[in-house]
């Protein structure tokens, strides 16, 4: 049952899914949902309104470090739009221990403790309520793909995401057999956990969503969409400290200033990631000779 009508027929979006906090919007500020805030859960199912919106569950220890960066910018505008709906899970709350423990030593000995299977195992049956069937598992490890711009549309296109956040030394292989997790890497460094790359991945996939960015702005144009690195970009004023805007981006010519760009784009991206020209090149090969935007 609905408790809190009004605010949900303003914010059809708005969810307390009974498990984890589910963040939306209900008066124009975005604040964490309480289970006592709309509870539309019922016989145990939550029903969600709004299809087409992104569903992101993160399972992590860690809940807290979510908190802020969820709530800024792009992300914070992209749930109050409910154009994404995002669910903060702690694999505490799975673990059957007393102390509510989600590690342990290293079985064949070694530093460091691994993350066991038990809380991670339910937390993932638990959050994959029959909504969430379709969500696509992410596991962040440095021992993943690399995650990359085609990755983030790849992700964006998925119907729901469950990114699925280790700390400590890793996590027990059998989560990985057993769940078989796509498994992903935000570069090749190790962080101190899952949580700042599931962030990183949260935040890639969500700008590309439909209506996640203000009127008229658009990803197209930027690093990395079009296989290579953006132009340069300038503003206000035409001169600072004796460093002046390209007369071309002041000449009003469109077809010279898009030419210009594409010209600048294609030299940064040829200094600089020498390795990101070359597969611009493959594609155009493969592109019958069409020219790209890059
Ligand atoms: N956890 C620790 N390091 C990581 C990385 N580079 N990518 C994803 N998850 C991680």
């Amino acid at each position: 049952m609905l408790t809190s009508a009004g605010v949900f027929d303003i914010f059809p979006r708005l969810v307390c899914a009974g498990i984890g906090c589910i963040y939306g919007c209900s008066t124009g500020r975005l604040r964490r949902l309480s289970h006592n805030d709309i509870g539309i859960t019922k016989g145990g199912k939550t029903r969600f309104i709004g299809v087409g919106t992104m569903l992101i569950d993160i399972l992590t220890i860690f809940p807290k470090m979510f908190e802020d960066v969820l709530n800024t910018s792009i992300l914070k505008i992209a749930l109050q739009k409910g154009v994404v709906r995002i669910g903060l899970h702690n694999i505490r709350d799975y673990s059957t221990d007393k102390h509510r423990k989600t590690d342990d030593a290293p079985y064949g000995g070694g530093p460091g403790m691994i993350m066991t299977c038990d809380p991670v195992f339910r937390a993932v049956e638990a959050v994959r309520t029959a909504e969430r069937k379709d969500s696509h598992l992410v596991l962040l490890t440095p021992q993943g793909r690399t995650f990359t711009q085609k990755v983030a549309r790849e992700l964006s296109q998925k119907s729901g995401l469950m990114l699925l956040c280790g700390r400590y030394e890793g996590f027990d292989e059998r989560i990985r057999t057993g769940l078989k997790p796509d498994e992903i890497s935000v570069g090749d460094y190790v962080l101190s956990g899952g949580e700042i790359a599931a962030m990183i991945v949260v935040d890639a996939v969500v700008r590309l969503l439909p209506g996640a960015l203000g009127c008229g702005a658009s990803t197209a144009d930027e690093s990395f969409e079009n296989g290579g690195l953006d132009y340069p970009h300038y503003t206000s004023p035409t001169e600072y400290r004796g460093m002046k805007v390209p007369e071309v981006l002041l000449s009003g010519h469109h077809a010279e200033i898009e030419k210009w760009r594409r010209e600048q784009a294609r030299k940064r991206t040829r200094k600089r990631r020498p390795d990101l020209s070359d597969e611009q090149a493959d594609d155009s090969d493969t592109q019958n000779g069409e020219e790209r935007r890059d």
